[in-house]
């Protein structure tokens, strides 16, 4: 499986099908047609462009929901469940933080906030979403054995380097790939000194890649 950061949040897996994942991009081009995508919640730099690309979504019911009365073709779930879409299995897990879907203006409530442990191609990759740390990551790491974490390192609305790095040992992937930091000066921060102080005390590796690189997991 080859695995592209797109920027922000933004994962593309290429294997078998292509997963398009929380398809926000600041300054970038989604990729065009993904066979299916996943949003993490209805905040505008997750739920990004899903509308406009109408491909088999995967999002909570709430999000779902949402985007079916836009015409995407959607697919509701909630935390703690799976549903397999053409071979590709998404696994929703909970993440701590809020939903609101800001593009509906007033009123439209995301439900909650969730990550995706994603199977494909006999690889599992886990996408936290925005989230806190919480102990419960200990689970994901015992139920899905995720080869891959993509974990929120950016601070302000989610875990920094500091709560990323326990994070990380909860899960126990082999690779971590740092996600939503950079982006606007409110969440900057260097991720150097996490990859470095991760490597050092564990055997987990950090890959930290530029927005469009693309990677080979595991
Ligand atoms: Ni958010
Ligand atoms: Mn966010």
């Amino acid at each position: 499986m080859k695995l592209t950061f797109l920027g922000h949040a933004c994962v593309l897996l290429s294997g078998t099908k292509s997963v398009l994942i929380d398809p926000f991009i600041p300054d970038g081009v989604l990729p065009g047609n993904p066979d299916m995508v996943a949003v993490t919640h209805g905040h505008a730099d997750h739920l990004g462009e899903a509308g406009r690309l109408g491909r088999p979504t995967v999002a909570i019911n709430e999000v779902a929901k949402y985007l079916k009365e836009q015409g995407v073709p959607a697919e509701g779930m909630n935390h703690g469940g799976a549903i397999t879409l053409d071979g590709v299995v998404f696994r929703m897990t909970p993440a701590i933080h809020s939903s609101w879907i800001e593009e509906a203006g007033p009123g439209y409530n995301g439900g909650g906030c969730a990550g995706f442990v994603i199977g494909m191609d006999d690889i599992q990759v886990y996408h936290a979403g925005d989230t806190a740390l919480f102990s419960d990551m200990k689970l994901i790491g015992e139920l899905y054995h995720p080869d891959v974490a993509l974990l929120p390192i950016g601070g302000r609305f989610t875990m920094a380097p500091e709560e990323a790095m326990i994070a990380a040992r909860f899960i126990g992937a082999p690779l971590v790939i740092p996600i939503h930091y950079n982006t606007w000066p409110v969440i900057r921060q260097d991720p150097v000194p996490f990859k470095a102080a991760l490597e050092r005390t564990t055997d987990i590796r950090v890959a930290i890649l530029k927005p469009g690189e693309t990677i080979t997991v595991p």
